[in-house]
């Protein structure tokens, strides 16, 4: 299975942006998380860093958002230049439609869930998205330790993807590290989100590369 690793910039230094998306060239994409402070207890950054990111970059922009109401915001960030958008199932007020929005603007759609909503509800949506996003830590706040009693979840979405044959990829979320990768691996993700492993290190890309090694 083809694997991707995702670093968050979350856990970047914000002064210095620019430079820190230099740092990880070997990186799939980067996961951009946004949170409103009312969906998680947390505030990170919204459109106009969502911009300055998009201009000084040219790798896929994996944008988590962690706020209420993606209805009315997650087609800015399409329209801003994400290559996926993914919102929480328990914020949106029409998740079927908002998917099928982002979709017509060519754009992916990512469904995610929190580590307290079960997967089983959601499987029938599947094929109205390219993603499903299990976070594997509380969202709200990086460097958090990952949550292995979320790979029994990772584990029957993989049955339902793979027994249907869906292009849906599984992202993890949380607490993904040297450490913890093979265990969502194996319970069947195949992409990896790593925020406080990345940019917590003296060389970013280095543990990209350690992170791509762990799964070969
Ligand atoms: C948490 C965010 C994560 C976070 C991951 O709410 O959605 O993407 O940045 O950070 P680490 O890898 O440090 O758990
Ligand atoms: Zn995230």
């Amino acid at each position: 299975m083809k694997t991707f690793i995702h670093p968050s910039i979350l856990s970047a230094d914000f002064a210095r942006l620019g430079e820190e998306l230099q740092r990880i060239p070997d990186a799939d994409a980067v996961h951009v998380d946004v949170m409103d402070n009312h969906f998680v207890p947390n505030l990170s950054f919204g459109m106009p860093i969502m911009e300055a990111v998009k201009a000084n970059t040219d790798l896929p922009l994996d944008v988590h958002l962690m706020i209420e109401d993606p209805d009315r915001w997650a087609l800015q960030y399409a329209d801003a230049g994400a290559d996926t958008v993914s919102f929480h199932v328990e914020a949106a007020q029409a998740p079927i439609r908002l998917a099928r929005e982002l979709r017509d603007r060519g754009v992916k759609a990512g469904l995610a869930l929190r580590p307290a909503t079960p997967v089983e509800p959601y499987l029938e949506l599947l094929p109205e998205f390219d993603m499903l996003l299990i976070m594997t830590v509380e969202p709200g706040f990086g460097g958090q330790s990952f949550l292995d009693v979320m790979m029994p979840k990772v584990r029957t979405a993989r049955e339902y993807i793979d027994a249907e044959q869906l292009p849906v990829r599984i992202e993890v979320d949380g607490g993904i590290n040297a450490a913890t990768i093979g265990t969502a691996f194996k319970a069947g993700a195949d992409v990896f989100v790593a925020g406080s492993a990345v940019y917590s290190a003296a060389e970013p890309n280095q543990v990209i590369k350690d992170l791509q090694a762990a799964l070969s």
